[in-house]
């Protein structure tokens, strides 16, 4: 079974800059060579999910200029609906600049422009799309006033909602009440509750603050470690597949594009979609870029037999 998969998020051109080692305050360094690819945290989701099979469309905004252009071109490749992307004269699509070391670590600046300028009226035209989804995805590289809206409408429906709190940021009043699955990685975790995540117990009382926030059910991505989940019927700990990373950048949203296009609403096989997830961003950080690095359900079945 695959999900129709709704993205409510960002559209970004990313420069990647290939260095030695991440500079210092002050210090200037020379990259060793540049790379320009598709991006942004909305459109790595979707791409994911779409090629795991999920019948995909996006919600989302970019400038009136060639770099939009690349990016809605880049989601129908994909087959992706772009029907509910919005062109916009009064801001430039986003950028991302990348750093990138030779130890496959990155450090990652983004310019939001069109992302950041979307407006809530983006949902009044999209509700028909959103009702027809099984699940809703959102991400913070948009405003959440917008989520907020998009996630009302979906719960209308009964569409799973979840949201991926990233870049990290204080959630807004009211997205948790509507809000089906959190996934964030450790650091988001840590500044949504407050309380640092190091082991499992520290993973059981994020869980538990994040319930008594109102959200019952989360996934927590401990990079090369693996998966934690906790909802009201179960926990556990999904581990990584241990790979050589060259370029972590997109894994979490390989991650999380892959494990929508699986997951049932109950989330009666989270394990089976958590380690599915794995498997896709297993391979995503052994190539290079954003949206080219994101494995096909066919790479990854044949990958892992
Ligand atoms: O999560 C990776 C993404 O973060 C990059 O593609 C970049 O555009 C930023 O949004």
């Amino acid at each position: 079974m695959t999900n129709k998969v709704v993205v409510l998020g960002s559209l970004n051109v990313d420069t990647t800059l290939h260095i030695a080692q991440m500079p210092k305050p002050g210090e200037t360094i020379s990259a060793q060579s540049k790379t320009n690819s598709a991006g942004g945290k909305g459109a790595n989701q979707a791409v994911a999910a779409a090629r795991s099979h999920a019948q995909t469309s996006f919600i989302g905004q970019v400038g009136e200029d060639s770099a939009g252009e690349f990016m809605i071109n880049a989601l129908k490749k994909d087959r992706i609906n772009t029907d509910h992307i919005n062109v916009t004269s009064n801001a430039g699509t986003g950028s991302a600049v990348i750093l990138l070391d030779k130890e496959g670590q990155n450090s990652i600046m983004v310019y939001g422009g069109a992302n950041q300028a979307m407006s809530t009226d983006i949902i009044a035209d999209s509700e028909a799309v959103i009702a027809d989804a099984d699940v809703l995805i959102s991400q913070f590289e948009t405003p959440q006033t917008v989520a907020y809206e998009a996630f009302k409408v979906a719960k209308k429906h009964g569409v799973m909602t979840i949201l991926n709190p990233a870049p990290a940021a204080d959630i807004l009043d009211g997205l948790v009440e509507v809000t089906d699955l959190i996934v964030p990685n450790e650091t988001e975790s840590a500044t949504l509750t407050g309380i640092n995540v190091t082991d499992i117990d520290s993973m059981d009382q994020n869980a538990a603050k994040f319930a008594s926030m109102g959200i019952q059910n989360l996934i927590i991505t401990v990079g090369d470690r693996g998966a934690y989940y906790h909802t009201p019927d179960a926990s556990g700990f999904v581990p990584a597949f241990k790979v050589k990373a060259k370029d972590t950048t997109a894994a979490g949203d390989t991650f999380i594009g892959a494990f929508s296009s699986k997951v049932l609403k109950d989330l009666s096989n989270i394990e089976m979609a958590l380690t599915y997830a794995q498997q896709a961003s297993s391979i995503t950080v052994q190539r290079m870029g954003a949206l080219p690095s994101i494995p096909t359900t066919e790479e990854i079945s044949a990958e892992y037999k």
